[in-house]
């Protein structure tokens, strides 16, 4: 009895809150903030496989054989009767950064000797109908001819593609020849079959499928790079993330390796590979197929302000730490200086020529570099001093991206937020792998900055729904929706926040080593994480100026488990209203709008939302959790809306 009694109570209180009304207030013509077009942006790291075994489109894994063990990935194989043996040549001193290739020696008149490629994580995703093209550099070595056939394998060892390369060449020499699949697998294998007595020497050996992004030979993956074009980003940070550091100097990021000829672009280990236990990798390594040139093209593509990190003389702080000493900083400096004379210089500069030749004369527009990723320590402000100045001295208008460690708050934190404030530094980068709680009670954390100071840069964040690293954290929705929740209060300060970019990006479902990640995929497949529809729903309803949004005069950042702000779209002539409910209870609101001529009866809502917190996307279900559009009718100037527990809508009203 007592039992029936509460739960009538209960359900009796939920409806009432579910009927009261609460009315908020919109001041639509009290701009408050510009909201800039890099508002939402891409961080992008080669972490997960996210490049090499993901967006690069390359199926052949250690094409180069570079990796520690040369022949990882590899497997030799013969049949009908074919022999042979091979050798694995270091030409260090003639191709330092390139100095592996396998000369096979085939002994047998017969059949067939040679090898085949297990791809990425056990193999190669082709599809049904697609053409691929193969290639090779390879050199004949002796008085007779060893031609190449290759093969397809399919899931049961059928051959669903080949072809057939006969190199001709005494010298090194590039062949290649394209050949369809007929079967889709996201677990092909490739053999490279040898036949004819004699010897070869083979290196860079390549599988590519014919589509890719804008149908580039070499290229990324379209599928996955479509992904980046929906979020309408408006910056691509690149490379990282720690790669930019390295574990190692040695192991550091150095973009003037990763353009030009791919065969000329050194390859080195992923420091991902051995980070966690955990999670090893050990055939992970960087090809940088992916390199400076890409990541500036697609920048370009997807309409984002390219955002380089540049490595400052210092390798992960959380590894080794290593310092470049201050007094042999130059080459570093350097490397700066010359990326920003690469991507915007004309064709009469050395390095605006070098663009140009890569057959891109335009200049990249290049507004802004990051000096050092997620680096702490007064160690940090010294280099980065020196940085400064020589940038700032030679090109005064590119704004400075500068770190301010990996944590939001604490000591390294506050000593670099103090100084950089009064070393007066352009853009702060801030970065928070926390609970999906801290979202939710941060959304008022830019209320009270500087107005006058730096602008922020949310450089790197996440919600984790166990702990940072943990390899059970999830992309629930619950931390998609405190990350909305967050994202409202970095809207409402868009006059201090000038960009903001979820991490990590990517995750090969059965190769990451990190999560939450923005965006999982397989070797054919990916989707969206609840987490990236919130990304996809700012940035696409982000408008161009803040108006304010209240509740008793009051910024909307937590009453009633609550969070909302609004903005106009100068572009489109609307009204934009994000609402965040992160309350187990539906919500009855109402919002007053001031200061408008009124707008057309019908105004346009989106909703995300999701039954449970605990509720994700995945291959199998990859909309569970995603955008619903509906509409609205709207009577003078008061919106009514009924707003579903744990959920994020958007409506846009237009004007009159
Ligand atoms: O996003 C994953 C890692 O988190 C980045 O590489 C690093 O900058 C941060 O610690």
């Amino acid at each position: 009895m007592l039992k029936r009694t509460f739960l009538t109570l209960c359900a009796a209180s939920a409806f009432a809150m579910a009927n009261a009304q609460t009315q908020y207030t919109i001041a639509a013509d009290k701009v408050k903030a510009h909201i800039q077009p890099t508002m939402y942006g891409i961080f992008f790291e080669d972490i997960n496989l996210a490049a090499d075994g993901g967006v690069y489109a390359e199926l052949v894994k250690n094409r180069s054989f570079e990796f520690n063990m040369p022949l990882m990935g590899w497997k030799e194989q013969k049949k009908d009767g074919g022999d042979g043996r091979t050798e694995v040549i270091n030409r260090a001193v003639e191709r330092p950064e390139n100095a592996h290739f396998i000369k096979s020696y085939i002994t047998s008149d017969a059949g067939f000797y040679g090898f085949s490629n297990e791809g990425f994580r056990g193999g190669m995703g082709v599809k049904e109908g697609e053409e691929y093209s193969f290639s090779v550099i390879a050199k004949q070595e002796g008085d007779t001819y060893v031609k190449l056939n290759i093969e397809l394998h399919g899931d049961n060892g059928d051959i669903i593609g080949k072809a057939e390369l006969m190199p001709t060449d005494k010298e090194w020499n590039r062949y290649s020849v394209k050949f369809k699949s007929s079967a889709t697998t996201p677990k092909a294998q490739l053999y490279v079959w040898m036949s004819g007595k004699g010897v070869i020497d083979l290196d860079m050996i390549s599988l590519f499928p014919e589509h890719t992004w804008k149908n580039r030979p070499g290229g990324l993956r379209a599928d996955l790079v479509q992904r980046l074009a929906d979020l309408k980003p408006g910056f691509l940070r690149f490379p990282g993330g720690c790669i930019v550091e390295g574990r190692e100097l040695n192991n550091r990021y150095q973009w003037k390796k990763t353009i030009g000829p791919v065969d000329k672009r050194e390859n080195i280990i992923n420091r991902w590979n051995t980070e966690f236990k955990h999670r090893p990798a050990p055939d992970y390594y960087q090809t940088f197929g992916l390199g400076f040139m890409e990541y500036f093209m697609t920048a370009e593509d997807i309409g984002a302000s390219p955002l380089p990190i540049l490595n400052c003389g210092m390798a992960c702080e959380f590894n080794t730490g290593e310092l470049v000493p201050l007094d042999k900083l130059d080459p570093y400096v350097q490397d700066a200086l010359d990326l920003i004379e690469f991507a915007n210089g004309d064709a009469s500069t050395k390095w605006g020529k070098l663009r140009t030749d890569l057959g891109h004369p335009a200049p990249f527009n290049l507004k802004m570099i990051g000096v050092g990723n997620e680096q702490w320590g007064p160690q940090y402000i010294d280099r980065w001093k020196i940085f400064t100045k020589a940038i700032k001295t030679k090109y005064p208008d590119v704004k400075i991206v500068s770190a301010l460690g990996p944590s939001p708050e604490g000591k390294e934190f506050d000593l670099l937020n103090k100084t950089f404030r009064s070393l007066g530094a352009d853009i702060l980068d801030e970065h928070y792998y926390a609970p999906a709680k801290w979202f939710r009670d941060n959304a008022r954390r830019y209320d009270n900055y500087d107005r006058k100071g730096p602008k922020i840069f949310a450089g790197e964040y996440a919600a984790q729904s166990v702990s940072t690293v943990n390899p059970d954290n999830k992309n629930n929705w619950e931390c998609a929706l405190s990350e909305a929740a967050f994202m409202t209060g970095l809207e409402r300060n868009a006059d201090v926040v000038n960009m903001a970019s979820y991490a990590p990006l990517f995750a090969h479902v059965e190769g990451w080593q990190w999560t939450p990640n923005l965006i999982w995929f397989d070797n054919l497949k990916s989707y969206a994480t609840p987490n990236y529809y919130v990304q996809q729903l700012f940035s696409i309803n982000k408008g161009t100026d803040v108006v304010p949004l209240t509740l008793n005069n009051e910024a909307v950042a937590g009453q009633n488990d609550s969070y909302a702000t609004a903005s106009l779209d100068k572009n489109t002539n609307e009204l934009v209203i994000k609402f965040v409910n992160t309350s187990t209870s539906a919500q009855n609101v109402s919002f007053k709008i001031t200061g408008s001529k009124g707008y057309q009866k019908q105004a346009t809502v989106t909703t995300l939302k999701a039954e449970s917190k605990d509720a994700e996307n995945s291959l199998t279900a990859p909309t569970a959790v995603s955008p619903v559009e509906s509409t609205i009718d709207i009577s003078g100037n008061t919106l009514k809306l009924a707003v579903e527990p744990y959920s994020f809508k958007i409506v846009r009203l237009k004007n009159k």
